[in-house]
């Protein structure tokens, strides 16, 4: 069994900073590595963060619930979030949500990169293509593109990245003191990418991580996002209300995945629960009702 815990970076849940247990600390870093060690002593495999680039605007199209309530707000950026859980944990993996739309491929390639030494290996990406126009308005658009031309965009971004995560070989380094010699330059290649979207001469200037590659977390649930992600993730995140329909979603995944010509059981599909623990059933209805009562009709909507 693999276990992630989907955390945000800022209160948690829709109204997760009201309840009376609720700590208020969230903007400092105690916070974060609070939670990091006690995922870590209870056998997480991940810490997952998700993200988006705007402040909610989908009630009323302004920012104004979303402050009153709490509602999705704040969201801190995730990578120092992350940096700092790593300090303190030695086998958690850390996964951060970083926008396809928004990004280029080498800043976001140097980043994972640099995460992924720092943490021997722990870093993980959520890949995402962005969900709100008003994300789009912060990066010099009026409005998302259609989800097609935000795929492709993905397509082109991941085989950019990727290209640059090649770019030094395992054995490029050779720190010879006697000698001199740092590295091999022939085990250093230019990425040369030219896309559409997306232009990388490369190479990167970070030499190739303990993963290679971060592992790679998506959530696609179109047909576009299962094609892309059954093509580049390791990890599929999906949110599911029957059993029968998680069981579709796992066979659709695993079958798309050997289309592509990967071994389906390279890919793990780890599906959405929220859990209310009670020493009793009625004690943690009873916890669940309490919580539900905090939740303002404005900050759910
Ligand atoms: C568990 C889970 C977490 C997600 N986290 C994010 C996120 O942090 N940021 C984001 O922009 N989208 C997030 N998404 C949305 C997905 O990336 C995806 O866009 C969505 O599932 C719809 O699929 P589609 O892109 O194929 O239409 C998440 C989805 C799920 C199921």
């Amino acid at each position: 069994m693999h276990l992630a815990a989907f955390m945000n970076a800022g209160a948690q849940g829709t109204i997760g900073w009201r309840h009376p247990d609720a700590a208020d600390n969230f903007l400092s870093a105690e916070y974060y590595t609070h939670i990091a060690r006690v995922l870590e002593a209870a056998c997480f495999d991940m810490a997952f963060i998700p993200d988006a680039l705007a402040m909610p605007r989908s009630l009323g199209g302004n920012f104004d619930p979303a402050v009153r309530w709490g509602s999705g707000t704040p969201r801190l950026d995730p990578l120092p979030a992350l940096a700092i859980m790593a300090a303190v944990t030695r086998h958690l993996g850390l996964a951060a949500t970083v926008s396809t739309g928004y990004h280029q491929p080498f800043t976001l390639a140097r980043t994972f990169s640099t995460l992924d030494h720092l943490t021997h290996g722990r870093a993980a990406w959520n890949v995402v293509t962005s969900f709100q126009d008003a994300e789009a308005q912060n990066f010099g658009e009026d409005k998302l593109p259609p989800r097609d031309v935000r795929y492709a965009k993905a397509e082109e971004f991941m085989e950019a990245t990727t290209r640059l995560w090649d770019s030094w070989a395992d054995d490029a380094l050779v720190m010879d003191k006697a000698s001199g010699v740092f590295g091999h330059p022939e085990r250093v290649r230019a990425t040369d990418y030219k896309g559409e979207f997306f232009k990388v001469q490369g190479p990167l200037g970070v030499p190739r991580s303990p993963q290679g590659y971060p592992v790679i977390v998506q959530a696609g649930a179109s047909p576009a996002g299962r094609d892309f992600a059954s093509r580049w993730a390791d990890v599929i995140f999906c949110s599911h209300e029957s059993f029968e329909s998680a069981q579709a979603f796992y066979a659709d995944m695993k079958q798309r995945a050997a289309a592509h010509g990967r071994d389906p059981d390279q890919l793990k599909v780890i599906v959405a629960a929220t859990t209310v623990i009670g020493a009793t059933h009625d004690e943690a209805i009873a916890k669940h009702n309490a919580y539900a009562a905090l939740v303002t009709p404005e900050a759910g909507l």
